[in-house]
């Protein structure tokens, strides 16, 4: 029941100009976890294109994985062979044979098959060369040719599209064509068909939709890449994670290893227990930035493995050898040089050769990922973090401070940092909705002389690692905490950001997808709204229940202005389970806006979450509604309200 009488009076000082705060504070951390990067955001529709699974992905993959043979007649093999690749970094391939002239294919199921539309065109792609026409140890070739039909099929075998090739000649050659398939199909094969007696050698098999977000090659998945987009993301931390200091040594995420042609790319596995093939590398990464209008902000290894490796949990650092550093330091100097440096230095020209000549403008990067603050990991981040200081002082370099908010990792993160100076430190923590609640103040104490935050990871785990209403609730309490301490705390990301159902390692997540369907969560509306009115400085605010209300006092407010719109944004989130009335009085100077924009993400039950099955649980609800220099606000239950008014 809503009292007639306010609760509250908030205060909101629009007579000063406020403090400044960070314009940029909310942003997007992708990691390759959950199938976000292959079978998710990278638009390829072929699984293994490259031969490349084996056991040290995942213990029962091998190279066909995802691949079959069917001879539907004639006779024929699938065979591995490596003897003469397409590039080193691309070691295998496949070798089909046709002992007996009839139809040989070899069959890609996708990533849980390969979703098409009629209407759509898909482009194709595939290296083949003949070994031989034929029979193998014939005396004479046969021809100088064999066909290759490659083709979209159902599942049951029906032809969506078919496309030939003629393979003339013995040397690997790039062939590519567009099928446009008659009939949409959730759950399609790409098909490549040997019929004439001979052998192929067939590698890099790819298909994309020609419909990837901004028409992109090698791009992403447009609607996707959209829903990410419309989070207005104002930076995008990638690629991890754990994922960047990775299982070992021999699996840091190296980043020349992920640009220049895909296949000449070095693939690895992935430390969640499935293959990375890098398509979606530094390159489409910067490239994605851009689109997104956000800054990149990229994570390398501060030259120790991740202390989980080898399944240890927790005593598995490995760390560079000493001798190796001066070339590590080299290739981050690389990587700056490759991001910033003109089209005509070493490493700009192969952005220009890749079609960026102009600089991508890299202005962050993070060293290290909440590894363990062991000598090992002191000794070699202090010199890399000096010697770019030296080289790159206009790289603004982000330390870390381990996996918690508290414990031996982030007070020695923090005290490594202070005695470095390190600009800025990533914090991470996964707490419950209610942990997020008891720390509004966390940030309020911070020594404003020191090192600035990137809260580089984050997330409230409702019950059974869930995403509710109260855990996005919780993160928009917290977001309020964050702006009113946007001097401090410049980035904010909420981690992760992306999981394909049926291959999610870890919960929640702040989009879930299948192979056609994107799925929000309610912490998605929460990062949305807030990125959406953001603001640049926050203006002082009290606020204070009355002496006579019983009301609890679970709610947290900011209240910020955009300089560039002159809007002011005022930000209520709610916990209670009942409406409330907040005085609302505008102190300082007139309020010339008669009516405001309310924004206003609510629901009855704090335990709902948005699920594939009911992805629109809880939207935001946009209204306008009159507005003075002090008015009753009513604030609904278990709510963030956003309070927007246009130029005041
Ligand atoms: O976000 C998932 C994982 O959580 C990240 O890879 C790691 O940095 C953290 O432990």
């Amino acid at each position: 029941m809503l009292s007639a009488q306010p609760a509250f009076d908030l205060v909101i000082d629009t007579g000063s100009p406020g403090k400044a705060i960070s314009r940029d504070l909310v942003g997007i951390f992708f990691e390759d976890l959950n199938y976000a990067a292959d079978g998710g955001l990278y638009a390829e529709l072929i699984q293994n294109r490259s031969f490349e699974y084996g056991p040290l992905d995942h213990t029962d993959w091998n190279s066909f994985t995802s691949w079959d043979l069917v001879a539907r007649s004639g006779k024929g093999s699938l065979v591995l062979d490596g003897a003469f690749p397409l590039h080193p970094n691309n070691p295998h391939y496949a070798v089909l044979e046709v002992t007996q002239p009839g139809e040989i294919a070899m069959v890609n199921a996708g990533f849980d098959g390969i979703p098409v539309q009629a209407g759509e065109k898909y482009d194709l792609t595939v290296f083949t060369r003949y070994l031989y026409t034929g029979g193998r140890w014939d005396a004479k070739k046969s021809s100088d040719t064999l066909p290759l039909i490659a083709r979209l099929e159902t599942r049951e075998g029906v032809v969506l599209a078919e496309i030939s090739f003629t393979v003339t000649t013995p040397d690997w050659t790039r062939f590519s064509a567009s099928f446009a398939p008659s009939a949409s199909c959730v759950d399609a094969r790409l098909v490549l068909i040997a019929r004439d007696r001979g052998g192929f050698a067939v590698d890099e098999v790819s298909l994309f939709p020609k419909n990837t977000f901004k028409g992109r090659a090698n791009g992403l998945r447009a609607d996707l890449a959209q829903t990410i987009a419309d989070l207005k993301p104002r930076f995008m931390r990638f690629p991890g994670g754990c994922l960047v200091h990775g299982n070992g040594l021999p699996n840091f995420y190296r980043w020349k290893d992920t640009i220049g042609p895909v296949e000449q790319r070095r693939h690895q596995s992935n430390l969640w227990g499935y293959h990375q093939s890098v398509g979606l590398g530094y390159y489409e990464f910067f490239q994605f930035c851009e689109d997104l209008g956000a800054l990149p902000l990229p994570v390398v290894p501060a030259a120790v493995s991740c202390q989980n490796s080898g399944h240890t949990g927790g005593t598995g650092q490995q760390c560079l050898p000493l001798a190796d550093l001066p070339a590590y330091i080299q290739d981050l100097c690389d990587l700056i040089e490759w991001a910033n440096g003109p089209a005509s230095s070493p490493w700009g020209a192969k952005r220009a050769a890749a079609g960026h000549p102009a600089p991508f403008g890299l202005k962050l990067l993070g060293v290290g990922n909440e590894d363990h603050i062991t000598p090992g990991f002191r000794e070699r981040f202090r010199i890399i973090h000096d010697a770019l200081r030296e080289k790159h002082p206009e790289i603004t370099l982000i330390g870390t401070a381990g996996p918690a908010p508290d414990g031996e990792d982030f007070e020695q993160g923090w005290k490594f940092a202070n005695e470095l100076k390190v600009a800025m430190v990533d914090e991470h923590y996964y707490k419950s909705p209610q942990w997020f609640w008891d720390n509004l103040a966390r940030y309020d104490a911070y020594d404003r002389t020191k090192s600035k935050v990137y809260l580089g990871e984050y997330a409230a785990h409702d019950n059974k690692r869930r995403t509710t209403l109260r855990a996005a609730l919780a993160e928009a309490a917290y977001l309020t905490s964050l702006e009113r301490n946007g001097d401090i705390v410049t980035f904010a990301s909420y981690a992760p950001l992306l999981a394909k159902r049926g291959h999610t390692q870890w919960n929640p997540n702040l989009i879930y997808f299948t192979n056609t369907g994107v799925f929000p969560t309610i912490s998605y509306q929460v990062q949305r709204l807030f990125a959406l009115n953001a603001g640049d400085h926050v203006l002082a605010t009290s606020l204070k229940s009355r002496p006579e209300s019983t009301a609890p006092a679970d709610l947290a407010v900011s209240s910020v202005r955009d300089s560039h719109t002159g809007d002011l944004i005022l930000k209520v989130v709610s916990a209670a389970s009942e409406p409330l009335l907040v005085h609302l009085v505008f102190k300082g100077a007139t309020i010339l806006a008669t009516t405001g924009s309310l924004t206003v993400l609510t629901a009855t039950d704090p335990s709902v979450s948005s699920d594939f099955d009911h992805p629109d649980a809880v939207l935001p609800a946009q209204s306008t509604i009159p507005v003075s220099a002090a008015f009753d606000l009513r604030v609904p239950p278990h709510s963030l309200t956003i309070l927007r008014l246009a130029n005041p």
